[in-house]
């Protein structure tokens, strides 16, 4: 059995990095208002050590690596590592996911760095509400970077909503229709109830089924095959557009087993699913000399931790009780 295969069947190719817990943004669904303290910085994994890992897990068959956060874009010198690991031989796709805030700053460097492909959080079209949203007033800059993006050349660039009734479920159309005018992917994403926060109601919640039923109101729209298979994301285009339109269901209807995903945390922890605070430590061992092979074992082990599927669902949100917020997870 090749060792990057799990339990269930499931070839683990994916890795998500998150390399910092800090964000610059206080978005309402992700960030607890004061009960996160950020990790000490000797907790956290240097560029060095993130390398190394990444250089294990490319040997085990990891073939993706998609860098998150917090914001990785606060990280100092991010750079530094976007160029080290774009050249792992066997690595085919190094992406980043970022609230765009710094984008404009960074889109060049990180293209000429090596990173294939951009994810940019964005909610809102309207400034106000992006001020409401993530209790900052960034809206031009991120658009400002998302153009930047384009611009330098990153294609697809791929914008994510979370939709939330009752706050952007009215801008679905509008956000829908930037495929039309620019060559993004818009993709609409399920509201996970990740905070034990009661201020944030499960009325919230909008499934895809119902996103779908509002786009099928924009225009005529068909479903397309999506280049990446495993990917959570499915994809419809409207007849015309330079974009795409993705729906992200993982409430509705869960993606657990084509699940594809590793991730490592901020302080060194391999998480086997968003959802199961299984995690095994790599920094311990990395940091008192384990060899090569003892740390493709603790890779291994992790792979073999992730569990079947997440029992999250809407109705039981007791179910999440993470000890790392959204924030600290990256996603
Ligand atoms: P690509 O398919 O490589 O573009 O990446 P992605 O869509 O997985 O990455 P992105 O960081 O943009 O995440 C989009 C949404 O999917 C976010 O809301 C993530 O939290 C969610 N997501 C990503 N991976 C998982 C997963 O393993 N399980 C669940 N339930 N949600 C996930
Ligand atoms: N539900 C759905 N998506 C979320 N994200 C963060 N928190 C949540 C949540 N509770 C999304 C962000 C970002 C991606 C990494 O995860 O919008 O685009
Ligand atoms: Fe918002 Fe992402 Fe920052 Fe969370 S990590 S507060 S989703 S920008």
């Amino acid at each position: 059995m090749p060792r990057n295969v799990d339990n269930f069947k499931r070839r683990i190719d994916y890795l998500r990095i998150s390399i910092t817990d800090w964000c610059n943004l206080r978005c309402i669904y992700c960030r607890p208002r004061g009960k996160w303290k950020k990790l000490p910085h000797d907790e956290i994994l240097s560029y060095e050590e993130i390398i190394q890992i990444c250089h294990i897990a490319v040997r085990l068959g990891i073939t993706k690596i998609r860098i998150t956060g917090g914001e990785p874009l606060l990280r100092r010198n991010i750079i530094y590592l976007c160029e080290n690991l774009s050249r792992i031989d066997k690595l085919e796709s190094l992406t980043i996911t970022t609230n765009g805030v710094l984008l404009k700053h960074f889109a060049s460097k990180l293209y000429r760095a090596g990173v294939q492909r951009l994810n940019v959080s964005l909610d809102t079209l309207n400034p106000r509400k992006y001020y409401e949203i993530t209790g900052k007033n960034m809206f031009h800059k991120v658009w400002s970077g998302i153009e930047e993006a384009l611009l330098v050349g990153f294609y697809p660039v791929k914008i994510n909503v979370v939709a939330m009734r009752g706050i952007n479920d009215n801008e679905i159309g509008e956000l829908a229709k930037l495929t039309f005018k620019y060559p993004v992917h818009v993709r609409f994403i399920e509201l996970m109830p990740f905070l034990d926060n009661p201020e944030e109601p499960e009325s919230r919640f909008i499934s895809t089924d119902e996103i779908l039923n509002i786009l099928r109101d924009v225009g005529t729209i068909s479903p397309v095959s999506s280049s990446n298979v495993n990917g959570p994301a499915t994809h419809f285009r409207f007849k015309g557009a330079l974009g795409k339109v993705g729906l992200i269901s993982p409430i509705s209807h869960h993606f657990c087993p084509s699940c594809n995903r590793l991730r490592l945390t901020a302080d060194g922890k391999l998480r086997a699913c968003l959802f199961s605070n299984t995690e095994t430590d790599i920094k311990t061992a990395l940091r008192s000399g384990a060899s090569e092979e003892e740390l493709e074992a603790i890779f291994h082990e992790a792979i073999l931790a992730k569990p079947e599927k997440h029992s999250l669902n809407q109705v039981c949100r007791s179910s999440v009780s993470s000890h790392r917020p959204m924030v600290a997870i990256g996603g």
